[in-house]
């Protein structure tokens, strides 16, 4: 893979004092899919939240391409190229698929880029062509997500943070949406994404880290990581 592109170098968080991320490191390298698992409250959010600045970062460093970004705010995280698409995917429901995937695109002024990337998403992601007149609120909960990601995707990001992309999707829809991350990985993008569907996740991830009560417990590529014990115990129950 690639050179590195984002770390984290031991950060801790904390909410009213109370720690949630205890010393968390991490790289992702340029092209790489990685994915961080772990149950419900486990600090996944927090971890990218804390990445954006949208979460105060009590001690530790976030790097990014070579240059501290813990203590920017979070309009100049987004015009660094780091895009984050959160578990509440917050589409407009009354306005377009076109109109909301532009919305996106806010932070840049160039009109051909912009139309060019308009054109990427759409070759990405086909019937969100076939329906961009539509209100978003007529869509499935896949192409809802489709959408959500197409949006991010609008401003050329240098890295792509997902957050549980298939969160409250039909079984086949789940399929759908990391059918959609794997087309991206494919497409050469830099992606950290987080995910409830863990076996399906670490199969597609380059590597993965895994979170508990805010502490990176494991790490490994996903197919270490889906054969080791600690990993099968806690998450497979096998
Ligand atoms: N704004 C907040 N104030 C106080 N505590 C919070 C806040 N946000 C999250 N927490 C707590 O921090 C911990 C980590 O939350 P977080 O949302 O990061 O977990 P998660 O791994 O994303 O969980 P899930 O899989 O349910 O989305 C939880 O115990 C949560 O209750
Ligand atoms: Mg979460």
């Amino acid at each position: 893979m690639g050179e590195n592109i984002l770390q984290l170098e031991a950060i801790k968080v904390r909410y009213s004092g109370l720690p949630v991320l205890h010393d968390i490191s991490l790289h992702v390298d340029s092209g790489e899919t990685v994915c961080v698992v772990g149950s419900n409250g486990a600090g996944k959010s927090t971890l990218l939240r804390a990445i954006m600045g949208t979460q105060r970062v009590f001690e530790g460093r976030v790097v990014f391409q070579g240059e501290e970004i813990q203590r920017l705010r979070t309009e100049a995280v987004v015009s660094k190229g780091i895009i984050y698409v959160p578990e509440e995917k917050m589409l407009f429901q009354p306005i377009s698929v076109e109109e909301n995937l532009r919305l996106g695109a806010y932070v840049l002024h160039d009109r051909g880029t912009i139309e060019k990337n308009l054109r990427f998403v759409y070759t990405l992601f086909p019937r969100l062509q076939e329906r961009r007149f539509q209100a978003a609120s007529t869509l499935s909960g896949g192409e809802q997500q489709m959408v959500a990601i197409g949006r991010g995707l609008m401003s050329n990001p240098t890295i792509l943070m997902l957050d549980e992309p298939s969160l409250g999707l039909a079984p086949i829809l789940v399929d759908e949406v990391l059918d959609t991350v794997r087309r991206l990985k494919a497409e050469g993008m830099t992606i950290l994404l987080v995910e409830q569907n863990v076996r399906e996740a670490l199969d597609l991830a380059d590597r993965g880290y895994v979170l508990q009560t805010g502490k990176i417990v494991a790490e490994g590529t996903g197919q270490e990581l889906l054969k080791s014990d600690m990993f099968r115990s806690a998450f497979l129950g096998i």
